[in-house]
């Protein structure tokens, strides 16, 4: 939530700053704005509500021939406190208009901070908490201990600050130097020859180096030309851990395709493949980070899954494997409610949180919550050093790649796989499963890049079909066992996308109300199990489609290729090739992926930035 982006270096910062945003713009887009450093004193700002593309006619209007220097920072917005319109977007400054500050995430304190910075006769211009920080900045470089101190001067601020926040600031007689500091929210640095970067996330400075740094909580950075320097909110030097971003340029662009979303969807089969790699070794399963014993694994009796939106229905969907392989309870909870109840945890509770992006507030929060109860967590993350990877006992990272479009897809099934693996590890250390069925159930997992590179070149039919119900009132979708999860998620998609009503109900839940709802020509997705499973599962949602069908519903069925018994009852039907039953989701949630797509695309919906979303998000 809110991208930001600082540089100083060689290049023109203007163009350095735009092509970050636009890599950011993911992360927020109710505004975008920069500033620019001319090096003989201005601090140049400009600012935008709306996309990024605002901001960029702007420029060209205003005429960028005062934007030429070669240090400089920038933001893309997603509002939190204030409407979306100009005055509220960043950069902030001070009344001196002297210090810049752009800013991700909530100052709890701000109300209290603001007030008395009123009472001292200050004028706010703009409705947000992150205006605080430039005034608060402003005033400890130009008063007190801090005076003429930059670095020391934000660090003395943060300490003041409560809630999460990453800043970004300049001050315009510093031309050289950006400092930034995180709490809660990330913030990465970049290192180039001769110039340096900080910026939310990687892809902002991928296309200039592939070096990058992750700072630690409360930590601040200074950048110049020439090198950075890393310290705590007290001013003493802090260790950060340095990394190789392992993809590149291309993976953070479009390659051709008119979205990132349909450009993900397409490289599910390789997210997938990376996500299993180098985890089955030496006979047994292997996490990235393990930080506890394999004694604690064979302790624990109860897991619990906490993430959101789709993270959770990748939870949902593991439940069944996890039980049904280490005969141990799971429960699966939206990690907002979990850590608002008073869940029973304590050592031997294995908590698994699932995040692509590893900063979502609610998962962080939930994961405290459980080690404050001595629980031990396990991350599934998608994002190296994230702040839900740093904060946990274990991490298996999902190798999904950089996610772009704001609804998940690549992560989604590369979360579903690592939750296996998470399912096989805990089987493997409390003996519910030989190594030689561990083995098994891995190879099976191996083959399921091809089985979804199978689907995606069946799908033409699904882009055809969402055109001609693209102008429907609702859809719905049901599933049973491991359908129902992939039912809710197809529903997800769909409401995202396509601003549709959608709803996901587990098939045997229909005559318990949701039937009501089915009325003539009402377009109703329905994932089979395959009929070589549960026979009992299978049948029982035929009864349902038949159901459903008599009373009008326009079935769309997605069933496994050579499923004759569905026919008769599906006025669609969508092939998806024979898996294991507990498998069936990597393949079935394709489809829907595709049909949401295609449902957003014919309304004329910007398919990779729905309205009010947000990729990652940083706030509760
Ligand atoms: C839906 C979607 C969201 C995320 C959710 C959790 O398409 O992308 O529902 O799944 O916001 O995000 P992470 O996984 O980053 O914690």
């Amino acid at each position: 939530m809110c991208g930001i982006v600082g540089y100083v270096g060689h290049r023109p910062a203007l163009d350095v700053v735009i092509g970050g945003l636009r890599r950011m713009e993911y992360r927020g887009y109710d505004s975008a704005g920069v500033a620019v450093l001319d090096g003989v004193g201005a601090l140049n700002v400009e600012r935008k509500a709306g996309r990024l593309a605002n901001l960029e006619t702007q420029l060209d209007t205003v005429g960028r021939d005062a934007f030429t220097g070669t240090a400089g920072m920038g933001h893309t917005r997603w509002a939190t406190h204030g409407a979306p319109v100009d005055r509220n977007s960043h950069p902030h400054r001070d009344a001196s208009q002297r210090v810049a500050v752009v800013h991700n995430g909530i100052i709890e304190n701000f109300a209290a901070l603001r007030a008395d910075l009123e009472a001292e006769g200050i004028e706010m211009a703009s409705d947000t908490d992150s205006e605080t920080a430039a005034h608060l900045i402003a005033r400890a470089y130009t008063e007190g201990d801090t005076k003429g101190d930059f670095p020391a001067s934000v660090a003395a601020v943060c300490r003041r600050l409560e809630g999460a926040f990453t800043l970004v600031v300049s001050i315009a007689d510093q031309p050289d130097t950006i400092v930034a500091a995180r709490r809660s929210s990330p913030l990465v640095v970049g290192v180039g020859e001769g110039e340096h970067f900080v910026a939310s996330d990687v892809a902002a400075f991928i296309e200039h180096t592939r070096e990058a740094v992750e700072l630690g909580q409360d930590q601040l950075v200074v950048i110049t030309r020439d090198g950075y320097e890393v310290a705590d909110f007290h001013g003493d030097a802090a260790q950060a851990k340095p990394f190789t971003v392992d993809w590149d340029l291309s993976a953070a662009e479009k390659g051709g395709h008119e979205y990132f979303m349909l450009k993900e969807i397409e490289e599910q089969p390789e997210a997938l493949a990376n996500t299993l790699r180098g985890h089955f070794d030496g006979g047994r399963i292997i996490l990235d980070e393990q930080r506890i014993s394999d004694q604690d694994l064979r302790d624990v009796d109860k897991v619990f899954v906490v993430a959101c939106g789709s993270a959770y229905h990748s939870g949902l969907v593991a439940k069944y494997a996890i039980e049904h392989w280490c005969r141990l309870p799971v429960e699966v909870e939206l990690a907002s409610e979990f850590r608002y109840r008073d869940p029973v945890l304590d050592r031997a509770t294995l908590v698994v949180a699932v995040s692509q992006s590893g900063e979502t507030a609610d998962t962080l929060e939930a994961v405290r919550h459980a080690r404050e109860q001595k629980a031990r967590v396990l991350a599934v993350c998608n994002t190296n050093g994230a702040q839900i990877p740093r904060e946990s006992d274990a991490v298996l990272y999902t190798h999904a790649g950089p996610e772009i479009g704001v609804a998940s897809t690549k992560a989604f099934l590369a979360q579903i796989a690592a939750n296996y693996l998470v399912g096989l590890a805990l089987a493997q250390a409390r003996g519910t499963k030989y190594p030689d069925e561990v083995a098994r159930e891995f190879a099976e997992l191996e083959a399921m890049p091809a089985a979804v590179q199978k689907v995606l070149s069946t799908v033409d039919q699904v882009r055809d079909l969402g055109r001609r119900i693209a102008d429907s009132k609702a859809v719905l979708f049901l599933g049973r066992h491991v359908g129902f999860p992939v039912a809710l998620e197809g529903a997800l998609k769909l409401k995202e996308l396509a601003y549709m009503h959608a709803e996901g109900f587990a098939a045997g839940e229909l005559k318990h109300g949701p039937i009501a709802l089915i009325e003539e020509g009402l377009p109703v997705v329905v994932v089979m199990p395959s009929p070589k499973g549960r026979a009992v599962l299978h049948s029982k949602l035929v009864s349902n489609i038949s159901e459903i069908q008599a009373r009008g519903a326009r079935t769309i069925v997605i069933a496994e290729e050579g499923d004759e018994t569905v026919r008769p009852f599906a006025d669609e039907l969508i092939e998806i090739p024979a898996v294991p039953t507990l498998l069936q989701p990597l393949v079935s949630t394709v489809p829907l992926q595709v049909l949401a797509a295609e449902i957003a695309r014919t309304r004329g919906y910007d398919v990779d930035k729905p309205r009010n979303l947000a990729k990652s998000v940083t706030v509760e």
